[in-house]
């Protein structure tokens, strides 16, 4: 834990890449011994940027995870991290407000209320000050900065007033919501002119793409062009990168004995099910997992699945658990699961395995290895990475995924069986055919969609985005000012 003084130089000449994103990619966790250490962390956009860091050797600026005074600068796991500190009024305010209780339900289409305050906008601008502030400290002449994700959407427009020499990207790793939705944001016009501080900014799915050029037009008369909006401050380039996975390390975790041995065993303690249906998410309101239940519960019911031959496994990662509509949704959820399991499960039997818990990556990688059908099914999703994980595990292409539409990922694994999840009868439709569905039938579904995979891993989308941003067509800004 203690800072290494090996790294002081870096920090002072300042670094020639550098992210930006709400969490640094550890979280501190106490050892057998008690003693304290850092481990990398779950999560989507860790899990996307861990590779790019180590090999491009570049600094890393978010907060540590706990209010406070934060630690020292420290390298972990060979990337340099800056903590940022955020007190108890910020991480009410900023991360667990205005990020998490209203930017994170109004961008997925408002399935939760949004809630608006005010104080937790202007905490929320704080702290995107304080983080431009940082970057701009660290940032080498002419450095790359990349930006990440909804909680910093101000940081682009701010950190260019700072260092203009500098080269910004943002990618939003959720959607962005049409005008109709967005325009209810009181920081509308802010959050707008913030993104529209980047020299390029990347959405997960086209229709983020499309929406972010009709709000710049709408909230600020600019003018789109192909892919290149031209506003009052100068030019960006706004484009679609959908995000992927490390997919050798995925396969390499697939094709480990261990893992597949544990794969079997998970088999044998759930008792040797005929069909094991597995969903992995954070435990959310925008992943479907009530809607997931309800159709399980309803397939029982009916007898279309047999409660003695079918297991649910639903791992639901512990998140956010401080705000309300997580809270309530962990209460609903594990009603629900109650209700399945007394009405269908025996003794000794349960039909739902209810995981309300963090797992390391080969316990995931032996859950898809285990399960015959993988059920996600999100209300909205910038992506859903677990199904991907999914898909590129099954290196014997076998499996089945039923993955809803409304997931960034519907638009690349379309040989999924895709759902509507707010359509029931549908849902359970995809659920029963995806567990009878015949081996050839698995196959013919699934190598395509690995296929895909291996030509777009998370070090493609890396290298596209930053290839992008440093081409001239992504530095509108710098050609303008020339
Ligand atoms: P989100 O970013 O909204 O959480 P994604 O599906 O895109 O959703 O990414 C979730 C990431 O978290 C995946 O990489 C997945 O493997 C990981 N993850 C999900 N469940 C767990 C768990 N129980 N323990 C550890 N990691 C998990
Ligand atoms: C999503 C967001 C990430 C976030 C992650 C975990 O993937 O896009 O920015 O880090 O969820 O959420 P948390 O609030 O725990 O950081």
């Amino acid at each position: 834990m203690a800072p290494d003084p090996g790294a002081a130089g870096i920090d002072r000449a300042g670094y020639d890449l550098i992210v930006l994103a709400n969490r640094l990619p550890v979280d501190r966790v106490a050892d057998s011994a008690g003693a304290d250490r850092w481990q990398r962390s779950p999560g989507g956009l860790v899990t996307a940027l861990h590779p790019i860091m180590r090999a491009q050797r570049g600094a890393w600026i978010g907060w540590h995870g706990q209010p406070g005074p934060p630690p020292d600068p420290f390298t972990h796991d060979g990337i340099r991290l800056h903590p940022v500190e955020l007190s108890e009024d910020d991480v009410d305010g900023y991360y667990e407000g205005q990020s998490n209780a209203t930017i994170w339900p109004l961008y997925h289409d408002a399935v939760e209320q949004p809630i608006f305050d005010r104080d937790w906008r202007r905490s929320y601008r704080e702290v995107n000050e304080r983080f431009a502030a940082a970057a701009a400290g660290l940032a080498a002449p002419g450095a790359l900065v990349w930006v990440h994700d909804y909680h910093l959407q101000l940081v682009p427009g701010i950190l260019r007033r700072l260092r203009p020499d500098l080269r910004i990207g943002f990618f939003l790793h959720i959607p962005l919501p049409p005008v109709e939705l967005f325009c209810q944001m009181p920081l509308r016009e802010e959050i707008m002119r913030g993104l529209l501080g980047a020299d390029l900014v990347g959405f997960q799915h086209p229709h983020g793409t499309r929406n972010f050029q009709r709000l710049a037009a709408h909230l600020l008369a600019a003018k789109t062009t192909g892919e290149v909006i031209e506003h009052a401050e100068g030019v960006t380039t706004a484009a679609t990168f959908p995000i992927s996975i490390d997919v050798a390390t995925q396969q390499r975790l697939a094709d480990d004995p261990q893992v597949r041995a544990r794969a079997a065993e998970i088999r044998r303690e759930l008792g040797d099910p005929q069909t094991l249906i597995l969903g992995v998410d954070r435990l959310d309101y925008t992943k479907g997992i009530e809607h997931r239940l309800t159709a399980f519960g309803e397939l029982l019911a009916e007898g279309r699945l047999d409660p003695a031959k079918t297991v649910l496994v639903q791992v639901a990662v512990p998140s956010r658990q401080r705000i309300d509509h997580y809270q309530a949704l962990r209460e609903r959820v594990e009603r629900t699961v109650s209700r399945i399991n007394g009405v269908h499960a025996g003794i000794g039997r349960l039909c739902v395995h209810y995981l309300h818990q963090s797992y390391d990556r080969a316990e995931l990688a032996a859950l898809y290895l285990a399960a015959d059908v993988m059920a996600v099914t999100p209300l909205r999703d910038g992506m859903n990475l677990v199904a991907k994980e999914y898909v590129a595990t099954r290196t014997d292409d076998t499996g089945a995924l039923v993955l809803s539409e409304f997931a960034g990922a519907a638009a690349e694994l379309s040989q999924a069986w895709t759902v509507n999840p707010h359509d029931l009868d549908r849902l359970k439709d995809a659920i029963v055919a995806a567990a009878h569905a015949e081996r050839e039938q698995q196959t013919a579904r699934m190598r395509p969609m690995r296929a895909h995979l291996r030509r777009h891993d998370v070090n493609r989308w890396a290298a596209d985005f930053l290839n992008r941003l440093e081409t001239p067509a992504g530095r509108g800004r710098v050609e303008a000012a020339a």
